[in-house]
């Protein structure tokens, strides 16, 4: 099975229609999605209605999209995401907030789980460690495991010796696992706020038959985003970093 791979949209309808083409043209089957769907960006409900209506799609919720539906208390957030998640909870319409409402933040599935930051804690935990790596060892039962959270590609797996090494992924690089079901985890990027220095949409694709995983790069409309960043009178912060991919 061939699945596109994404994760952290945050509102940004002009990434996540790039990302959904680009899935389509290179012939994707099924989807995987890691959460934080709404937060920063000024699409919340056109976003939330292309995912609803994405077949085959498997979807976890993020800490955004808990504190967006009332869920989860912003209070620890940073200003500019905090202003954000207020103005968005005034946004969304009815449906949108049942459909956040409904999504959990982890999901075990037949040949992956999906979890927005950790297995251990998967609403608002970043995973960023070969220690994590290690203690998720036992906290998971069918691999790869995909995270978000982070905005970063990355990946965790075992090296030959036994040691975990972690990795973080560059446009094109392909990872294979060692063998199909063995661990590994795996981070797509950001689709809609992408904060390792390159402003592209981030995704990546999974193979689940030859056990690969390769990240993607895409330019999109970042000048579309950001007048709209400006007109919704969210931070001016929240437009700049877009073009800065941080
Ligand atoms: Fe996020």
């Amino acid at each position: 099975m061939l699945y596109g791979v994404f994760s952290d949209i945050h509102s940004n309808c002009e990434a996540l229609e790039r990302v959904l083409e680009f899935f389509k043209s290179a012939g994707a089957q099924a989807y995987l999605c890691c959460g934080d769907l709404v937060g920063y960006g000024p699409n919340p409900n056109e976003c939330l209605e292309i995912l609803r209506n994405l077949p085959r799609l498997s979807i976890v919720c993020g800490n955004h999209d808990l504190a967006a539906a009332g869920r989860m208390d912003p209070g620890w957030f940073n200003a500019y995401a905090r202003e954000a998640i207020s103005w968005t909870r005034q946004e969304l319409s009815p449906e949108s907030l049942r459909y956040l409402s409904s999504l959990r933040p982890r999901l075990d599935g037949p040949e992956w789980t999906l979890a927005h930051g950790t297995p251990r804690k998967p609403a608002d935990e970043y995973f960023l460690s070969t220690l994590q790596y290690k203690q998720s060892l036992g906290l998971v039962k069918t691999w790869p495991l995909f995270v978000g959270h982070s905005h970063m590609p990355l990946c965790f797996k075992s090296a030959p010796d036994g040691e975990a090494e972690m990795s973080m992924l560059e446009e094109g690089q392909e990872v294979r696992l060692a063998r199909r079901g063995a661990a590994a985890v795996f981070n797509p990027g950001s689709v809609g706020q992408p904060r390792d220095h390159d402003p592209r949409a981030c995704c990546a694709l999974y193979d689940s038959s030859a056990g690969s995983f390769r990240v993607v790069r895409l330019s999109y409309d970042v000048a579309a985003v950001q007048a709209k960043i400006r007109r919704a009178g969210l931070p001016e912060f929240l437009a700049q970093r877009l073009e800065l991919g941080r």
